[in-house]
């Protein structure tokens, strides 16, 4: 008999992370041919991460260029896709999110005529411009997928108030089964600059932004703000493994560059990412990645940007909206420092996001899809998605035995 074609397209970094456990679920399937085709809208980032998980792609559509547009992104994926697509003659494409790639990807399966699988469907703040452009690209692609799967019971109703809800399952996210493959007790960092920190005595905070709507004064008023917290804290060291964005890079460079306690540092590879995220004290970020992947491991984040279209962490406790005014990041981030009790509520472990099951799920509602099997979807209720099945969690620095701003 032959094989079912599931072709899983993606190309940028958080893309990759979310769809490599799929890509590795959906090869140890009988009856399915795992096929990857990969648009290289990010090219260092992407190839970092299909290195991780040792996902060879199968076409490669290799199209960034520096500084690139929207514009452009979006119609070289759509030109190449044509050939992937005549060449690998796909049953299914899957693609994620709500990148450019995520867009044209599933645009040009409509044009021709392949059904669409959408990962991680559901999630809107809105706000047509915030996150710019990902909210449209999500809600278009919505509008094509055949099959969507959401994240969370809220991601089900959003699709539900645009009239989706045949094809819609939900499943929880992929990014849990990649933490759960990446995190180990014993892993060794390979980064240079992260073997020299000391996680002991300092209190290390993870610093990462990228946000195309928080280029300009929200990006500058994020790196004031962490200046700030780094001049009152001297036992904090931030990581910021920026962006490789030349926007970003730039920003970073102009207003954090020459401080020994703010380490700009290249983009982590994502198993060295993950266990940082294990080990460090708090999480300021733009990332939707990392505030998915931060609650299974117990670590607070403050949010900078205005909105967010996760608010089931918020809900959890383990995530607060900071917003892009550099007084109210600092006031939340020495709140974190200074109060003991502010701290411990909101460091706690919670899956709102899933269980590390996410993509055994997905393949199985494809193949009931596909007639491969009867018994493919497991409705939510059947299974605990808020079931804390943590990785692992390390001991984490205490805020009682460290000086904090000038009192112990
Ligand atoms: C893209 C996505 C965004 C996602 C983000 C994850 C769109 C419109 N945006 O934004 O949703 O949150 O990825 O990081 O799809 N670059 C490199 N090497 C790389 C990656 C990027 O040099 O490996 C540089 C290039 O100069 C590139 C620029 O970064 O032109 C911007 O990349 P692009 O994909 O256009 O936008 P992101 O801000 O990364
Ligand atoms: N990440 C990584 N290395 C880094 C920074 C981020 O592996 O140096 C991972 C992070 O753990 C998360 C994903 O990349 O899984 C988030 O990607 P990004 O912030 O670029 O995009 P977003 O999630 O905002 O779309």
């Amino acid at each position: 008999m032959e094989k079912l074609r599931i072709m899983s397209v993606f190309g940028t970094r958080p893309e990759a992370i979310k769809m490599c456990p799929l890509v590795q679920e959906l090869a140890n399937r009988e009856g399915i041919e795992s096929l990857c085709c990969v648009t290289a809208q990010h090219r260092q980032m992407l190839d970092s991460v299909l290195e991780v998980f040792q996902v060879k792609p199968d076409w490669d559509l290799d199209i960034m260029t520096p500084r690139q547009t929207l514009s452009t992104i979006t119609s070289k994926c759509l030109t190449g896709m044509d050939e992937a697509i005549d060449s690998l003659k796909p049953d299914m494409i899957l693609v994620h999110g709500d990148t450019s790639t995520t867009f044209a990807g599933a645009l040009s399966a409509f044009y021709h005529q392949v059904k669409v699988g959408h990962v991680e469907a559901g999630l809107r703040t809105y706000d047509k411009y915030s996150p710019f452009p990902e909210e449209m690209n999500r809600k278009l692609t919505g509008q094509i997928a055949t099959l969507h799967f959401a994240p969370t019971p809220r991601n089900r109703d959003n699709l539900a108030k645009e009239g989706i809800t045949d094809g819609v399952f939900v499943m929880g996210n992929t990014v849990v089964d990649a933490i759960h493959m990446t995190v180990k007790p014993d892993f060794e960092f390979r980064d240079e600059q992260l073997k020299t920190l000391d996680f002991e005595n300092n209190r290390v905070v993870l610093v990462t932004a990228h946000r195309r709507e928080n280029y300009g004064e929200p990006m500058e008023n994020i790196c004031r703000a962490i200046a700030e917290l780094s001049e009152a804290y001297p036992d904090v060291h931030f990581v910021y493994p920026v962006h490789l964005s030349p926007y970003v890079r730039e920003t970073a460079e102009k207003f954090l560059g020459g401080n020994n306690r703010i380490h700009l540092i290249h983009p982590l590879a994502v198993d060295e990412m993950h266990n940082l995220m294990a080990r460090c004290y708090l999480i300021m970020t733009d990332s939707g990645g990392l505030q998915e992947e931060a609650p299974s491991l117990g670590k607070p984040v403050l949010v900078l940007r205005r909105e967010t279209e996760r608010p089931e962490a918020i809900e959890a406790g383990t995530v607060k909206l900071a917003g892009v005014e550099q007084a109210n990041i600092v006031k939340l981030a020495r709140e974190l420092f200074d109060d003991e009790d502010a701290y411990a509520k909101m460091a706690h472990a919670v899956n709102p996001y899933g269980d590390g099951k996410t993509s055994q799920r997905i393949v199985q509602a494809i193949e009931q899809y596909f007639g491969l099997r009867e018994d493919g979807y497991v409705p939510e209720d059947e299974w605990t998605i808020f079931e804390n099945t943590q990785p692992w969690r390390p001991l984490r620095v205490s805020p009682r035995h460290r000086t904090i701003s000038g009192r112990t």
